[in-house]
């Protein structure tokens, strides 16, 4: 099995997870201080949200370099620095590549917007009216009205599938996919491993199409992976691609595409089920999932750094979901919610945790999103997604220990809310306390290490599970884990199949026949 298949992924926003220098903002050498702690949590590979520089009006993803750092996270060097570390661990990176758009303030942009004769003018879009396309939905909806921006300068109409200050690259011209190439290799000679590839679905623009998912968007994710294939072997490319599943499986087509993408149709069923106590929409969304070619897998995550998005959900499922887990409008954002994993489960760490069993033993390669490991808090009252990506709390001390520059110079405020404050929730007091959340996690996470199989392992389904219980086994022929989740807060009994089941972390036996779980109560047992 190739090492991503089976792989524990950590996302961190590199602004919120160390500061190194005192200057208010998370940098490279900070995270590098901090790959113990990672390292001791299980991860094996470490996701970067962008690094590279930017004006930050969409933190990182308006790219105004594909080669330079953002002076607040460090220099080429501390990049080298930071990726030796990892690999002397043992451990991948994985970064950012923003290959649908750029910043307004990229060099490009700025020379294609200059004249109708720039040599630059055909690596963006252009129109002379904002009808083309009109197929095409907005995404952004709370900020952008269109996906067409007027350029005074040279009087004519820019393309922009997210905000407007990021300006959609032209495909179908050449040299942007020889940017594109230029830009992999970069970061493949610095050491990079593997490339989350933002946006991935909305490369090209065709009349008549709502410019999704389009044939020649497949063929020049191909080119890339083969591109990668020849040169950088081995190098794993992750679709950010929040697509349907007959639209999603494609990404994979025979193998030869992205080896991962983001499992976005698992996601939002696993809320749902727990939402109505009843274990069918996420057996029906796993069950129904195809299996993948050779050398793909899924990455199955249950927060990130954008709002949950409800995207791929009914609009009555959407709006069950968005009244019951964000009652109040300021906790919703476009097409989803901007809430972390705790506030969302109403500060309840057995659900949480619950919630981290299924992450883990459902198919898949699981990514854990920063600080939701400690049940930290958010800020709605932070614009847009800034909410989630406030800084770590290590511990109770000044800035959580995040920094060491003065509270008013952070680039965002540590949470300061009564029920998650650093005080009450932290990395050192939960390192300290063999019961808190973050051991719990832990020891999921390496217990999920000992057992094979659940990276692509068969999923079956116990029988008359009663509805609020998800219980599943799950086997690679040599060996059988049972998974047993309560999403509810009553006790539930299920039947245990025949057999003896051994507890993976108590080493409890239990023969077959009737078993209590209690109040959001999750099991892992395997057949002895
Ligand atoms: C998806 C990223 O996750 C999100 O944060 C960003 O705003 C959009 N792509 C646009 O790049």
């Amino acid at each position: 099995m190739n090492w991503y298949e089976d792989s524990i992924f950590y996302e961190l926003y590199p602004r919120a997870f160390c500061d190194s220098d005192g200057d208010g903002r998370g940098d490279l050498l900070g995270i590098r201080q901090k790959l113990d702690y990672l390292q001791w949590l299980g991860v094996d590979v470490v996701w970067l949200l962008p690094i590279g520089d930017s004006p930050l009006r969409d933190d990182g993803y308006d790219v105004r370099s594909y080669y330079q750092l953002h002076p607040d996270f460090g220099t080429i060097e501390s990049f080298r620095m930071l990726v030796d570390e990892v690999h002397a661990r043992g451990m991948k990176l994985l970064i950012d590549l923003v290959v649908n758009h750029t910043s307004d303030e990229h060099a490009w942009f700025k020379e294609a917007r200059r004249s109708k004769d720039s040599p630059y003018r055909d690596y963006y879009v252009w129109s002379d009216t904002p009808d083309k396309y009109p197929e095409v939905r907005i995404i952004f909806i709370d900020t952008e009205t269109s996906n067409w921006t007027y350029d005074e300068g040279s009087g004519q109409y820019y393309w922009h599938r997210f905000f407007s200050s990021q300006p959609d690259l032209n495909y179908d011209n050449p040299k942007v996919q020889e940017e594109m190439f230029r830009a992999l290799a970069y970061w493949c000679e610095l050491g990079a491993d593997a490339f989350r590839l933002d946006a991935c679905p909305y490369l090209f623009e065709r009349d008549g199409t709502n410019g999704e998912s389009l044939p020649e968007t497949h063929d020049f994710l191909k080119k890339m992976r083969a591109f990668l294939d020849t040169n950088y072997p081995g190098t794993v490319l992750l679709g950010e691609a929040n697509q349907m599943p007959e639209d999603l499986l494609p990404y994979f087509s025979d193998g030869d595409e992205m080896q991962m993408s983001f499992n976005f149709i698992v996601m939002p069923q696993i809320y749902l089920s727990l939402k109505r106590q009843d274990h069918t929409p996420l057996m029906r969304v796993v069950r129904d999932t195809p299996p993948l070619p050779e050398g793909c897998q899924w990455a199955t995550f249950l927060r990130n750094h954008d709002e949950l998005t409800l995207e791929m959900v009914t609009p009555e499922v959407r709006q069950e979901m968005w009244e019951h887990y964000s009652p109040y409008m300021n906790q919703r954002i476009n097409l989803g919610i901007r809430r972390r994993l705790a506030p969302l489960m109403d500060g309840d760490l057995r659900r949480v945790a619950m919630l981290y069993s299924l992450l883990l033993t459902l198919p898949g390669a699981p990514v854990l999103y920063y600080g939701d490991e400690i049940g930290m808090g958010d800020d709605v009252s932070l614009p847009d997604r800034n909410g989630v990506r406030t800084p770590m709390q290590w511990d109770d001390g000044p800035n959580a220990g995040f920094s060491t520059a003065p509270a008013s110079k952070l680039y965002a405020p540590v949470i300061a809310s009564a029920d998650y404050n650093p005080a009450k929730v932290n990395v050192a007091a939960q390192m300290a306390d063999p019961n808190s959340l973050l051991h719990t996690i832990r020891k999921m996470v390496l217990a999920r290490k000992q057992v094979s199989g659940l990276a692509h392992g068969a999923v079956e389904w116990l029988p008359n599970a009663p509805k609020p219980v998800v219980a599943f086994t799950r086997s690679d022929g040599s060996f059988m884990l049972l998974a047993l989740h309560n999403l509810s807060g009553d006790e539930q009994m299920v039947t245990l199949p025949p057999g003896s089941w051994r507890d993976v972390f108590d080493a409890t036996q239990t023969a077959a026949g009737s078993f209590t779980l209690g109040a959001y109560e999750w099991r892992w047992m395997v057949a002895e």
